[in-house]
């Protein structure tokens, strides 16, 4: 009897979470907790970190876990390398979810850097007014440049603001390219700071960077250990009837 995990909090998580639960496919959904009011899913939730790689393995065990699809954003790596090492430990079969990078496109100006500190560096320099889209949880790095003026998209209203010159729009996506060409040009951006997330749901502010001439600085993903990886829901659900999940269709 198959019994899956999906370790989500993705766009991408929640298609998949929906193709399982129309096919009855005994599973759970993972969330690490980070936001108030997470998606409701039409499967069962738990709500919470396992306790590094060895409490995922204890999870596997006490529930009865087969399969693991980790559906994480790829910027999520701390929970990607522990559910490798979880299931090579726990001897079941693990896929990634993940969607392509996106790449530059004529008329793009990009500074790529490899990592955060490396985003964080490349912000020295003169005061400019930058969106910096990096999430909640990275704001706390860009301390050290408090010279410019930051504009910060987030899920959630912030308790407290580590940065001292900014201004926070309180928004959840998928956004639009038309919105957010206006919310740059209502705060007057001169640069964007991005993770290279992939996917469709936030990649307008890069084409309304593009639209408005405006640079980049694109933070690289971090690298992690090989695994399976399949970028779609369909292939995904074919490994699962190849690896014996009865798709009950
Ligand atoms: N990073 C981003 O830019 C980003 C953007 C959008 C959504 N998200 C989502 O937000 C969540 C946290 O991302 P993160 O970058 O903080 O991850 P992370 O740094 O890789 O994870 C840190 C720890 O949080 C717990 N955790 C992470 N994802 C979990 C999940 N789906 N279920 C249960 N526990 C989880 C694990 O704790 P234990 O070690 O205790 O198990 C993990 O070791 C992920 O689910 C991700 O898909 C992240």
């Amino acid at each position: 009897m198959s019994n899956l995990l999906i370790l989500g909090g993705t766009t991408e998580a929640n298609a998949l979470a929906k193709a399982i639960a129309d096919r009855g496919i005994p599973a759970t959904y993972s969330y690490a907790g980070r936001v108030d009011n997470p998606r409701p899913q039409a499967l069962p939730v738990r709500v919470g970190g396992f306790g590094g790689a060895e409490g995922l393995v204890k999870y596997i065990h006490d529930h009865s876990i087969s399969h693991v699809i980790d559906a994480t954003h790829p910027f999520a790596a701390g929970m990607s390398r522990n559910a490798i090492e979880a299931c090579h430990a726990a001897q079941i079969p693990l896929v990634a979810l993940t969607r392509p990078e996106w790449a530059p496109q004529p008329g793009d100006t990009w500074l790529r850097v490899p990592d955060i500190a490396a985003a964080v560096a490349a912000l020295s320099g003169n005061p400019q007014r930058v969106f910096l889209a990096v999430g909640r949880m990275h704001l706390e790095d860009f301390v050290s440049q408090p010279q410019h003026h930051y504009l910060l998209r987030l899920v959630d209203e912030p308790d407290v603001l580590p940065l001292p010159n900014c201004e926070v729009v309180v928004a959840r996506g998928p956004f639009a390219e038309a919105d957010d060409r206006a919310l740059m040009q209502r705060h007057g951006t001169q640069l964007v700071v991005s993770k290279n997330a992939g996917g469709a749901g936030a990649r307008a502010k890069l084409d309304a960077a593009r639209a408005l001439d405006i640079p980049v600085l694109m933070i690289d993903r971090p690298a992690l250990p090989q695994r399976l990886e399949l970028s779609s829901v369909p292939q995904v659900l074919d490994w699962l009837a190849h690896s014996g999940v009865n798709l009950g269709v």
